[in-house]
């Protein structure tokens, strides 16, 4: 496949840089090869290398192992879209690079589930490089509130965003069947709850807070050798077995939540459409 920009894409099953098969897990992950050498192609260039070591790490084969006992948990037998919103700038950054690599090799275990990516901060290359990755780049700003598919599974992956996005995507499936077709790949919603002022959390995570005595939070041993890059990340699951707990009125009342526009992390619809 190739591009405006000049790049090729190019997909190697499982080969790695000393010619032997790749056991990590990540086998399909797309090898991205710049055809020349320009801004864009040296990036490319830079991912594909960031991919085999995302790929080969601990991290990532322990995040699969856990993938795979939370989908037998919920009953599951794969992922059918994964969503992933505030990657960042992954042509400048190198935390937002070895996300991306993760999101490849994910959307490469899970194929033929779909990932959606948004971002607000992306730029037209990056948005570009990502549908030549074969990721399906989000038009509109949602603020979080995409509803998943009913009956399937859904992984959505909030690399350190702000607990706006977390809870208005809680807020946008709140119902028992709903929230236990959900995977969320984020910062962890405990710490989140916990280690925040009461009035804070009441302010801009009130669904956060709701869900917290159903969730099932999956916590992840930080190994990967770039410490800032999965940090605090967790796996949340909601069981239909621990969703049946809540109260009769529990899922009715459902607020559309409003926030401070003071937080500057989380960008809205309406700035989007300003700029
Ligand atoms: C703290 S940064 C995290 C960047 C990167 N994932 C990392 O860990 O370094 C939060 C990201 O969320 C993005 N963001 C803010 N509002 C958003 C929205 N409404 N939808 C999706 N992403 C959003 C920001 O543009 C920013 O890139």
């Amino acid at each position: 496949m190739s591009d405006a920009d000049g790049f090729v894409l190019v997909t190697r099953r499982g080969r790695r840089r000393d010619g032997q098969s790749s056991s990590s897990g990540n086998a399909a992950a797309p090898r991205v090869i710049a055809e020349e050498d320009r801004e864009d192609g040296s990036f490319l260039r830079e991912l594909d290398k960031t991919v085999d070591k995302v790929g080969d790490s601990r991290f990532t084969r322990f995040v699969f192992s856990r993938l795979t006992e939370s989908l037998a948990v919920l009953g599951s037998n794969g992922l059918s879209e994964i969503v992933c919103y505030g990657l960042g700038r992954f042509s400048l950054y190198r935390s937002a690079r070895c996300q991306l690599a993760f999101l490849l090799c994910l959307k490469a275990r899970y194929e033929p589930a779909r990932v959606h990516v948004y971002d607000p901060e992306f730029r037209p290359h990056e948005m570009r490089a990502l549908r030549a990755l074969g990721l399906e780049v989000t038009e509109t700003n949602e603020e979080g509130k995409r509803a998943v598919q009913r009956d399937k599974t859904t992984l959505v992956f909030m690399p350190h965003c702000s607990r706006q996005l977390t809870n208005n995507f809680l807020y946008a499936n709140w119902g028992c069947d709903e929230l236990s077709g959900c995977i969320l790949f984020t910062n962890s919603l405990s710490r989140t709850v916990n280690d925040s002022l009461h009035r804070d959390v009441l302010n801009s995570a009130g669904y956060m807070l709701r869900i917290l005595p159903y969730v099932t939070e999956i916590q992840l041993e930080n190994s990967f050798v770039y410490e800032e890059v999965f940090s605090d990340l967790n796996i949340h699951i909601f069981t239909k077995q621990d969703l049946l707990k809540a109260p009769a009125d529990f899922w009715s009342s459902k607020e559309e939540p409003r926030y401070s526009t003071k937080d500057v992390e989380f960008v809205t619809a309406a700035r989007t459409s300003n700029t």
